[in-house]
């Protein structure tokens, strides 16, 4: 057995939506054990600019490898459209995003696809780039969601002031009869029951954590990097409040979590942005 088969997936976000990644991976990748951080303190990421995004993912990078991961998911589609690529190229690391996957599966579905996302991945156009190189002519309409990240992480998902802005947020998009919708963020699998309630039944909903599973699953295999002994334990760690986040994981995930708090490493803007 290879010694890195048994170490952790890293897998990030800013906060709590990539809890969304970690469900779907602790189900379909039990033997697998998992790494989370959530960088709370500084979120949200949606309306951040594409520098801070990279220095963000530089420095969770750097901090996971020391802790010793084998695989970096990055549970958010902020930093997957704006850092995946770049990051790519400067660490050591397999990376995965969610956009690329969220995009497969979502083609795979309707020919009218609507993606809800922050404002920072829908000015990005990563969805529509990646649903067009695979299927360049599927209509594809992108809204840009800047209340719903903390609304979510207030614990807000059941206020009635939360459906008022699923509405609005979904009116355009319903104006044009989508088939589709992709969840662009992955904290909006914690409206699902409000989307659901608010969208025509005949609207399929696109979970890209449910893609990304099966790409980091085939990537550990192509990698030989899956693991065969028992599980390491799961760990967890925030750069906020780890007594906000356990209680929120503690509802998600129906079972108790330690939280730890990560002082993330200080890394020069610089450092590692010299030429490949
Ligand atoms: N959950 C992340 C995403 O998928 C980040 C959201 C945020 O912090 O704005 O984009």
């Amino acid at each position: 057995m290879n010694k890195l088969q048994r170490l952790r997936i890293g897998v990030f976000d800013s906060g709590v939506g990539g809890l969304t990644v970690w469900r779907e991976l602790r189900r379909r990748l039990p033997q697998e054990s998992i790494l989370y951080f959530g960088d709370t303190a500084r979120l949200p990421y949606g309306d951040r600019s594409a520098s801070e995004i990279l220095q963000f993912v530089r420095e969770i990078l750097t901090w996971m490898q020391g802790e010793g991961v084998k695989m970096a998911i990055f549970a958010c589609n902020t930093s997957s459209a704006l850092a995946l690529n770049i990051a790519r190229r400067e660490f050591a690391l397999p990376c995965l995003g969610v956009i690329l996957p969220g995009a497969r599966a979502a083609v795979q579905q309707g020919c009218r696809i609507g993606v809800l996302a922050t404002p920072a991945t829908a000015a990005s156009d990563a969805y529509r780039q990646a649903i067009h190189e695979i299927a360049p002519h599927v209509a594809v309409w992108q809204v840009g969601c800047p209340e719903f990240v903390p609304l979510i992480e207030q614990n807000r998902v059941h206020d009635p002031y939360t459906r008022q802005v699923a509405q609005r947020y979904l009116q355009p998009l319903l104006a044009q009869r989508i088939d589709t919708l992709v969840y662009g963020c992955t904290h909006y699998p914690h409206l699902a029951r409000v989307l659901r309630s608010l969208l025509p039944a005949t609207v399929r909903l696109i979970d890209p954590a449910q893609s990304v599973v099966t790409a980091a699953e085939r990537e550990l295999e192509l990698l030989g990097l899956k693991n065969t002994k028992p599980p390491l334990p799961d760990r967890f760690g925030v750069s906020g409040d780890p007594q906000t986040f356990a209680q929120f994981a503690q509802q998600w995930l129906g079972r108790a979590v330690t939280v730890e708090t990560v002082r993330l490493p200080a890394i020069a803007p610089a450092y590692l942005e010299l030429p490949d």
